[in-house]
């Protein structure tokens, strides 16, 4: 039989004040959810605070990325997504997210110049790709070589230093393309190409890879739009695992590469960035409209371990803003090359019956951001093993600028506590 207890034993909390009574303050930011301040919680009443996943804890105050789940608002440092979507670039969105406000048009100038400096990749990390099989995950590889810079830049970063920062920041962010496609032309066989600097991001991270050096690499304009897209889509997005998990590495003082290495393997599980690539694969075994009641009855059967990939979401009980957007390009591009794409239709139709199934109603299950990026992504060539690939040359812009807001704080190593269920005090059995 579980304890209870009044929670106003602890938390009489008050507004206003200096509480007397020994309650706990609200913390109340510009929108969203206000929250308990329980830092005194253990020191004060020796008790803990139990939420395992987080689903009820604000683990820190952040100006970059809101989210209402409720509404399916998405905002970065307050411009709703859709906006982002329609008229900016990753470029710009990066500058924003990380310095907090657009660019002028100087500090755009530089913000590029910046990006076209470090978007190369050094000979040496080059060659790690050659102690791969070649048909090692992309997202292994990215871990790792990620990781591996931080081997190069251990010595030339002061993580005092705002400007060596802002700098280990957008090294980051200009080469995750070249390391992104260098994990694919290895996977094929192909000699790496270099970025060419009078293309722009998305254009230059398409001809490395998919250009060859038999030809030269014309980028299609609406493909280089929609990889743009789906880059500031998945840019940033709050607290999501792979972003705590920076944060978590960074609290200890950690090299930025190796942070961001970390948030790569957080979020390459199929429960947050890869199930863009489970979508997929998901849709594939589908096979068909008319087996989609059957996929609907396993997704609901707990017996069944099946999920409704791409489904379903921690926050959004609403719409995810961004799936929408993702559903649009992906029928701009596929209109464009002229394809149709089966899998396409089925996720439509699947959407439309699973938002009528009172299983999916009643928990507000809906599809995020990964249900159609597949789809996107597939039209215009990625293979499925690169989708997660793709999210994480995004996401390097959110965790970076996580990374250096974190750098501003002084709350000190972020150290989880636990409730113990292990044995008790026992001692080594004398011989
Ligand atoms: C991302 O956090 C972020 O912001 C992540 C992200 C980002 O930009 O960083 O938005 C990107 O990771 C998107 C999510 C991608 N993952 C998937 O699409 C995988 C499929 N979705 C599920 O695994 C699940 O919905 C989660 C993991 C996304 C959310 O899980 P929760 O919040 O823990 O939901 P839950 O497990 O508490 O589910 C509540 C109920 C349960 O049923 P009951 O126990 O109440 O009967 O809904 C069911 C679940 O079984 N459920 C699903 C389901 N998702 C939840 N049932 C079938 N199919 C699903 N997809």
């Amino acid at each position: 039989m579980d304890t209870y207890i009044a929670m106003t034993k602890y938390v009489s909390a008050t507004i206003g004040d200096q509480p007397t009574d020994g309650s706990l303050p609200i913390v109340q930011g510009t929108m969203g959810p206000a929250g308990v301040d329980i830092q005194a919680l253990y020191s004060r009443h020796g008790v803990l605070a139990f939420d395992p996943g987080f689903r009820s804890t604000a683990s820190c105050k952040s100006a970059i990325t809101f989210v209402d789940g409720d509404e399916g608002v998405l905002l970065y440092r307050g411009y709703p997504i859709e906006e982002l979507a329609e008229h900016s670039t990753l470029v710009e969105v990066a500058y924003l997210l990380m310095h907090g406000d657009l660019p002028t048009a100087v500090q755009r100038a530089e913000f590029d110049r910046a990006i076209g400096q470090y978007n190369l990749l050094h000979e040496q990390v080059m060659s790690f790709y050659n102690g791969f099989r070649r048909d090692a995950h992309p997202m292994a590889v990215m871990v790792a070589v990620v990781g591996a810079l931080s081997a190069f830049y251990h010595d030339v970063i002061d993580i005092r230093n705002p400007q060596d920062r802002t700098r280990a920041a957008i090294r980051l962010i200009a080469k995750m393309p070249m390391i992104a496609a260098a994990s694919y032309t290895y996977f094929m066989g192909r000699q790496q190409r270099y970025p060419i600097n009078k293309l722009d991001y998305s254009a230059n991270f398409l001809q490395m890879m998919f250009g060859l050096p038999t030809s030269e690499y014309v980028v299609d304009p609406v493909l280089a739009r929609a990889v743009d897209v789906i880059l500031i889509l998945h840019a940033d997005h709050e607290q999501n695992a792979s972003t705590s998990t920076v944060r978590l590495a960074a609290s200890s003082g950690a090299n930025p590469f190796a942070c961001i290495a970390a948030g790569i393997a957080s979020l390459w599980g199929p429960a947050h960035g890869g199930a863009n690539e489970a979508v997929v694969r998901m849709l594939h075994e589908i096979g068909s409209v008319e087996n989609i009641p059957k996929a609907i009855a396993r997704a609901k059967d707990k017996s069944d371990s099946f999920r409704l990939m791409g489904f379903g979401h921690r926050i959004y009980k609403n719409f995810d803003p961004r799936s929408r957007v993702i559903q649009a390009q992906a029928k701009k591009v596929l209109a464009h090359l002229g394809k149709d794409d089966p899998l396409l239709e089925i996720a439509i139709r699947l959407e439309e019956i699973a938002l009528k199934d009172e299983y999916f109603v009643e928990r507000k299950l809906y599809p995020n951001v990964d249900f159609y990026s597949g789809i996107l992504l597939q039209a215009m060539g990625f293979p499925l093993n690169m989708f997660t690939a793709v999210f994480a040359v995004a996401r390097t812009t959110g965790w970076a600028s996580h990374w250096l807001e974190l750098q501003e704080e002084a709350h000190g190593i972020d150290r989880p506590r636990q409730i113990y269920v292990g044995q008790t005090l026992r001692h080594y059995p004398k011989k």
